[in-house]
């Protein structure tokens, strides 16, 4: 597990790195997956419990993760190995790499749908089934149809190809710089559509007045699981991208503006499809097809409705596009560092071996419908696996590594390379860091883990018993 070669990229630029890495967090988890599960969970209450996981937990261990990264100059594997030099440590980078292979392997699924609503949404199909009702069987008619699902998916995964195959700064930083702009100005664009709607008021509403009652155990846990899946944390990407980057940056700095960024695009995309949601007066609650079930009828009911559905889903594939890209990078750079592969080859064909392995979860929609273990169906359980166990496990692996095994006497001192400025005139920032990292992240997730697996709640009912 040498992979030293000096002719490992980096970014072209310290904005190069936080577009790429707010790239990498910004996606599927903030548009459709934020919106569908605080809706779920009583709305503001949900986002406040959400917004204080990504302040005390999401944030140090993001710094973590991007500092293993910068310092070794490695993928997750090598990473850990190097600081290690223990096998079981660099299994735990192997964690990651399998992770990348299953969430882009179901990840890309739902980016495919995104592309085909482009379509949809151009062709005006949205018209012909306007009523939420109608328009969600229309989304199932077109998720049982194999070739749609499939066809859509290699497409997505195609492109995801070519960017990766072209590097870091001609492929991911180039498209980053051009895409990561774009998707802000569409979603503030479609945020003041909706804050000008009438009865939008409701839906700010939802979003901001918490209702503390609904706060409960499990609020917090899904919001901190949340956290993870929407920092992409927990499986290397961070580190990955970190690796790309020189000593010159400061870490804990770029590790606050992707925190923002990442926030403030999930609130902006709540504020876009709850005053819409609720101005047409649909159920916020309506689970994980809110937006491919409901915005289409939000969408041909307002004004300029034509436009904006396309802006929304071109927008949604651009935001999964700068996602996925970083969990491709991440198998390729072991592939590429540690078995020496050439990028352009490790690109081509481990897309083609993710295209694979997402099959039978493309086709969990229609024909393996039936197939079940656990009452999940294949797409259900790589998800659950992959983001529910591997993404807490990996985070909670990845702070008790950098506080307790890797020794913070060695990680200061590597912290503290581009950020002395912010350290000598903050100094007490990294006693909160040390804290926070040694003590509450892992304490904090291992609860989460818990819950993910089911024993959480077994354990309380025991209690209560
Ligand atoms: N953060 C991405 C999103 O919100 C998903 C992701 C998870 C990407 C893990 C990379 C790694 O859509």
């Amino acid at each position: 597990m040498n992979g030293m070669d000096q002719n490992r990229e980096k970014w072209g630029s310290k904005i190069g790195f936080v577009f790429a890495a707010a790239g990498s967090a910004i996606g599927l988890g903030n548009i459709w997956k934020f919106p569908y599960i605080a809706g779920e969970n009583g709305g503001a209450s949900f986002v406040l419990v959400y917004l204080i996981c990504i302040a005390i937990i999401g944030l140090p261990v993001l710094i973590a993760e991007i500092l293993l990264g910068r310092t070794t100059q490695r993928n997750p594997v090598g990473a850990f190995y190097k600081l290690s030099q223990s096998k079981f440590w660099a299994s735990v980078g192997g964690l990651g790499v399998i992770a990348g292979f299953m969430i882009l392997s179901f990840y890309a699924i739902i980016a495919g749908w995104a592309i085909g609503y482009i379509v949809e949404a151009i062709s005006g199909n949205f018209y012909l089934w306007p009523e939420p009702a109608a328009a969600a069987q229309h989304f199932r008619d077109l998720v049982i149809n194999p070739y749609w699902i499939l066809g859509y998916f290699a497409f997505f995964m195609i492109l995801t190809m070519i960017i990766v195959f072209a590097g870091i700064q001609k492929g991911i930083e180039r498209a980053s710089k051009i895409m990561m702009p774009i998707l802000f100005i569409l979603l503030i664009i479609l945020m003041i559509r909706g804050l000008t709607l009438e009865g939008a008021g409701e839906g700010l509403d939802f979003l901001w007045n918490p209702d503390w009652s609904k706060i409960s155990a499990s609020t917090i846990l899904l919001a901190l699981g949340h956290a993870f899946f929407t920092l992409s944390l927990g499986m290397g990407a961070m580190l990955t991208y970190g690796s790309y980057m020189s000593d010159d940056d400061s870490v804990p700095v770029a590790g606050l503006q992707i925190v923002f960024l990442d926030t403030v695009m999930a609130l902006i995309a709540g504020m876009a499809i709850f005053t819409a949601v609720f101005a047409v007066g649909l159920d916020p609650a309506a689970g994980p097809g809110l937006i491919f079930h409901t915005l289409p009828g939000v969408f041909v009911k307002m004004p300029g409705g034509y436009i904006f559905s396309i802006l929304f889903f071109i927008l949604l594939s651009i935001a999964a596009l700068t996602s996925s890209i970083s969990l491709l990078e991440v198998v390729v750079s072991y592939f590429v560092d540690e078995r020496k592969w050439k990028r352009h080859n490790a690109a081509i064909f481990l897309g083609i071996i993710i295209f694979l392995l997402g099959v039978p979860s493309a086709l969990s929609f229609n024909i393996l419908s039936d197939f079940k273990i656990f009452n999940l169906n294949f797409f259900d359980i790589v998800d659950f696996i992959a983001s529910n166990i591997l993404l807490p496990l990996g985070g909670l692996l990845i702070s008790v590594f950098v506080a307790w095994i890797w020794g913070f006497d060695k990680v200061i001192p590597n912290l503290r390379k581009g950020a002395e400025r912010l350290f000598d005139n903050y100094p007490w920032l990294l006693g909160f860091w040390k804290f926070f990292l040694k003590f509450l992240s892992p304490v904090l997730i291992f609860f989460v883990f818990l819950h993910s697996i089911g024993l959480l709640e077994k354990i309380l009912n025991l209690f209560a018993q």
